[in-house]
């Protein structure tokens, strides 16, 4: 891996580096055995939380579509979708009835969710990856006006690749179905995610969604979505 970030003093570089085509590629045997571990990995995350399949592969669809909008392409999007298959991994190391409460949660309990997107970069720190996919795994949970976390970036500071994942994370758990609300159709999930645009989302990326998101939305919300809380 190029770095690490293991604690919230050290937030996650913003600038990943311009990745050619062909760069960092990797044998084909061993992009399978990445994609193997991120699905597992990320599938396990959602087990930990007992929420329903899926969320994790379609967090990763829904990302790459406006990855690719946004000009990734290649090996860059390979790494970039294990990077967000990866995003909650740090939920395995949340306590399971902490994830699980049916009810609000206390501050204490507050403070251990917040922290999983550093527990994450932690756990993925001993895989040498050959692109960098900590910055997505530290920084899902930024938002451009400075009041996210783990770190509290805001603006270019989030790294561009984490506030793709943060829009597509955000779509998922709108139009997704959870244990106290139905799923939002696609067009009422826009509207609410309007209004956080240039607060919780980098304004001109979630304009380039609006243009994914119209293309996209039918074959997104085919099939049922599971049940599951955002964190
Ligand atoms: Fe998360």
């Amino acid at each position: 891996m190029l770095h690490h970030q293991t604690t919230t003093d050290a937030p996650p570089r913003a600038d990943i580096g311009p990745m050619g085509p062909t760069d960092h590629a990797g044998s084909a045997r061993e992009r399978a055995e990445y994609l193997e571990l991120a699905r597992r990995w990320g599938n396990s995350a959602e087990c930990a939380e007992r929420v329903g399949k899926g969320h994790c592969e379609r967090v990763a669809e829904v990302a790459c579509a406006l990855a690719m909008a946004d000009g990734i392409a290649g090996a860059e999007l390979f790494w970039f979708r294990i990077g967000a298959l990866l995003h909650d991994v740090g939920k395995l190391m949340v306590p399971a009835d902490v994830l699980g409460k049916a009810g609000p949660l206390t501050p204490a309990e507050w403070r251990l969710v917040r922290q999983h997107p550093a527990e994450g970069v932690e756990m993925i720190s001993a895989i040498d990856f050959p692109w960098d996919v900590s910055p997505i795994v530290a920084a899902h949970h930024e938002r451009w006006d400075g009041a996210g976390y783990p770190y509290g970036l805001a603006g270019d500071e989030i790294p561009r690749t984490a506030r793709i994942v943060c829009i597509a994370d955000v779509y998922d758990a709108l139009t997704s179905e959870r244990s106290y609300k139905p799923a939002l159709p696609h067009r009422e999930a826009m509207v609410v995610m309007r209004a956080d645009r240039g607060r919780q989302f980098d304004p001109d990326l979630f304009s380039v969604f609006e243009r994914v998101a119209q293309e996209n939305a039918q074959h997104w919300n085919q099939g049922a979505r599971a049940t599951h809380r955002v964190m």
